[in-house]
């Protein structure tokens, strides 16, 4: 699929992942709507590249449906983009104290980072199926989704992101197979560990920590590795119903 002059929706936009696919997107000629929490950030991405940014919560349903009717608006629309994060409650299923992991912060974190990806995924889908096809294959677009490698390994205190993860790991050859009448694909990408702006400061000792952990390269990803990836996913037709790690050969130990 060719990218100059598709209209692309990024979700979660204006964070670490998110920008560096926003910039990436626009380098190659994509019309860009970042839809995202982070307004200061947002609209900062809207004066320097001349995307259009929408306040969008990807968990509600009215929030992405107005979302994508804005990508719908800036032309074809056949790339969507979830890499929305949020809070995540970590814990042990039954602490030190005794106590087991509370159910409201299960629950919320399964909102963000599995309901927000599924709500994102069905109303994109729904809207890309809208275009006309293009290609001997007839394919219409993609949507590419965000997991983790905490899917496979998830570590002690992740049990409710790793679960979350998995989700989103699960659907994406299910909603491929759903999809593939409409000639709409869906991957997703499997990232390790990756050192974005947002880490500030810690980042150093993240770094530090987690750099020669990796096999090889020996350090954290780069947002610029995510969005390459990005890139390939959406212009290689044949990539479908995968989700692809990302991660120097790491394997998250149990802790
Ligand atoms: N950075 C990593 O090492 C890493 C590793 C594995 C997976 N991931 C996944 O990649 C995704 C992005 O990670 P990141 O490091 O860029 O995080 P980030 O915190 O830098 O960015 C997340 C963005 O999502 C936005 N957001 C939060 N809640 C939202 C909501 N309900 N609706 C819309 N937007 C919302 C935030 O405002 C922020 O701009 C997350 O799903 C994360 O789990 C990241």
């Amino acid at each position: 699929m060719n990218i100059d002059g598709c209209a692309a929706l990024v979700v979660g936009g204006a964070g670490g992942l998110g920008e560096a696919t926003v910039r990436r997107l626009c380098a190659t000629g994509a019309r860009v709507v970042v839809a995202d929490l982070a307004d200061d950030k947002g609209k900062a991405l809207e004066a320097e590249l001349g995307v259009r940014y929408v306040r969008t919560d990807a968990t509600d349903e009215d929030s992405v449906r107005a979302a994508v009717e804005e990508a719908v608006r800036a032309g074809d629309l056949r790339i969507a983009v979830d890499c929305h994060g949020g809070p995540a409650s970590g814990g042990r299923v039954v602490g030190k104290d005794g106590f087991p992991l509370g159910l409201e912060g299960f629950r919320t974190t399964v909102d963000v980072y599995l309901t927000g990806v599924f709500n994102v995924l069905r109303l994109a889908a729904a809207a890309i199926a809208r275009t006309a096809p293009f290609g001997e294959d007839g394919g219409r677009g993609v949507v590419v989704t965000t997991s983790s490698i905490a899917a496979y390994e998830g570590q002690i205190g992740q049990l409710s992101y790793a679960a979350a993860k998995g989700g989103v790991t699960a659907m994406t050859l299910v909603a491929a197979r759903d999809l593939s009448p409409l000639g709409i694909r869906v991957v997703s990408v499997a990232p390790g560990t990756v050192l974005t702006p947002a880490y500030g400061k810690a980042g150093d000792q993240l770094e530090a920590y987690w750099g020669p952990q990796v096999p090889h390269p020996r350090r954290m990803g780069r947002p610029e590795e995510y969005a390459a990836l990005v890139q390939h996913l959406c212009e290689n037709d044949y990539l479908n119903g995968e989700v692809v790690r990302l991660d120097g050969a790491l394997r998250f130990p149990p802790k």
